[in-house]
């Protein structure tokens, strides 16, 4: 038994989505959230940096005494995770892995792959979808304007359909019925994506598979807790206006 909360980062909303299928399955843990709203958005910044943030980001969610920390953050995942992993001794889990090991299960050999600008230059999804299938096709497409969108809390607006509208093209030209939301704002687009298609599009949701293999990792270490005896706490690294709002509508929808 171990009742240290779990930490959560994400340059800013985005990873809402994931702590909402851990806090689905995992009831009785106790949660920080981090979204490093002063360096939003990660998308377009360089390797580097990224590793900056996200080394920083750690040692903050070590100072609330997590006992786990998860990279809920597809940019970070892509870009730091191998670095930090050999930096800090709590077990440290990104996005990535998990999804391709569930994916992998699918039988699947055509996929498509919808993240930021960095992690679609990283090129890791693709690299470790095809070491578990290497005749896979693997189509990538980066959507640069849908985490800020999102993040201004206008993922209805416009300006959202006509990006998605234009980014969902090359899929539909692929006929590709499964994409891999490699972005983890872009779960709060599932309706207008699955809009966009004729046919029925399976969305992958990396925070399912994510939460599935923390719960796993508590359970075999014997890290879980007993019963949820904290609140779970929000940090931001610089105030943004109606925040704490936003986290709630994800959260609640
Ligand atoms: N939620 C992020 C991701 O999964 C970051 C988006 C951004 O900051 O550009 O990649």
């Amino acid at each position: 038994m171990d009742d240290r909360p779990i930490g959560v980062l994400d340059s800013g909303i985005g990873g809402i989505t994931v702590l909402k299928e851990l806090k689905k399955i995992l009831p009785n843990e106790n949660f920080v959230y981090l979204g490093d709203t002063k360096n939003f958005p990660y998308g377009e910044k360089s390797k580097d940096e990224i590793i900056d943030y996200t080394r920083t980001n750690i040692k903050l969610l070590l100072n609330e005494n997590v006992k786990l920390v998860v990279i809920a953050c597809g940019t970070a995942t892509s870009q730091a995770l191998d670095m930090v992993k050999t930096e800090f001794e709590i077990p440290i889990i990104g996005i990535i892995e998990p999804t391709v090991n569930y994916i992998s299960k699918l039988k699947l050999n055509k996929i498509g792959v919808i993240a930021t600008t960095g992690t679609i230059r990283s090129g890791v999804w693709e690299k470790k979808i095809k070491e578990k299938n290497k005749n896979i096709n693997v189509i990538n497409r980066a959507c640069p304007l849908l985490a800020s969108i999102a993040e201004e809390g206008k993922a209805k607006s416009e300006e959202s359909l006509k990006a998605i509208h234009e980014y969902m093209k090359i899929f539909k030209e692929h006929n590709v019925d499964t994409i891999i939301l490699g972005c983890t704002h872009y779960p709060i687009y599932n309706e207008i994506i699955k809009n966009e298609f004729e046919y029925d599009v399976n969305l992958i949701n990396t925070g399912i598979s994510v939460a599935n293999d923390v719960k796993r990792l508590l359970e075999d270490n014997n890290m879980k807790n007993n019963v949820k005896n904290g609140e779970d706490k929000v940090i931001v690294t610089e105030n943004i206006s109606e925040f704490d709002k936003k986290i709630e509508k994800i959260l609640k929808n």
